[in-house]
């Protein structure tokens, strides 16, 4: 199977998670456009979603499904995403679209975190993929040589030339070099740092149970 057939297939498997009546917790990223493609089949049985992005805003709104405001509602039963990487424990690197924030704001909101991905989401450690960071734009060189401090190496995101802007208005710094064998710790220290916004580790909210799409079907981790 190809990654994208991969992603599709938990994707829609994501669905059996879904509690009719209620309003549901909708990440960012191509595996969640897969999700939400799957949604629309069951948009008559929900109230609605709550979204960590505006793209998947527009794809929810698109398909005729309502969006909801974090401050309108209150605790989801689940929150469904997408990680960049997850470790044998639960814990994530996300950020990869740039939708940390709302994504870590969602994620605390529900009960439950329901992550989808293809194998190759799956490590051992945390921090081959380059760690995402929003940053406010007035911190952003301080944080960088902070992280060269503790070994790695920090790089504005770019987005046609210039510093991406996130939909909070903040950059974001990627971060490569790292070997994060603490998630716990290393997200608690570094979400102290002045002009941090949010860093890409998920580790207090991190997943409960994670939907692995692989050559011989769905495998279910829960942690
Ligand atoms: C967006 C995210 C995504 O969940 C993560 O980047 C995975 O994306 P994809 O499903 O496209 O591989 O954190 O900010």
């Amino acid at each position: 199977m190809t990654q994208d057939e991969l992603k599709a297939l938990v994707g829609q498997a994501a669905l059996h998670y879904v509690v009719p009546g209620e309003i549901v917790g909708v990440g960012t990223g191509s595996t969640v456009n897969k999700f939400i493609d799957a949604l629309a089949s069951m948009k008559d049985q929900i109230q609605g979603a709550v979204s960590s992005s505006e793209a998947s805003t527009q794809r929810l709104k698109a398909l005729g499904i309502a969006v909801f405001d974090c401050n309108e509602v209150g605790e989801l039963s689940v929150y469904i995403d997408g990680a960049d990487e997850i470790d044998g424990h639960g814990h994530m690197v996300k950020g990869g679209g740039a939708a940390l924030t709302r994504e870590k704001i969602v994620a605390a909101q529900s009960r439950q975190f329901v992550c989808i991905a293809d194998e190759s989401k799956l490590v051992n450690t945390l921090g081959a993929f380059p760690l995402p960071v929003e940053v406010i734009p007035m911190a952003t060189a301080r944080v960088m040589r902070q992280f060269a401090a503790m070994g790695g190496v920090a790089q504005i995101r770019q987005k046609e030339g210039q510093p991406l802007v996130t939909d909070n208005g903040q950059h974001i710094v990627d971060v490569t070099g790292l070997h994060i064998t603490d998630p716990l710790a290393f997200e608690t220290q570094v979400s102290q740092w002045p002009g941090v916004v949010t860093v890409g580790v998920f580790a207090h909210q991190k997943a409960h149970v994670c939907l692995l799409g692989t050559a011989s079907g769905v495998k279910t981790l829960t942690f």
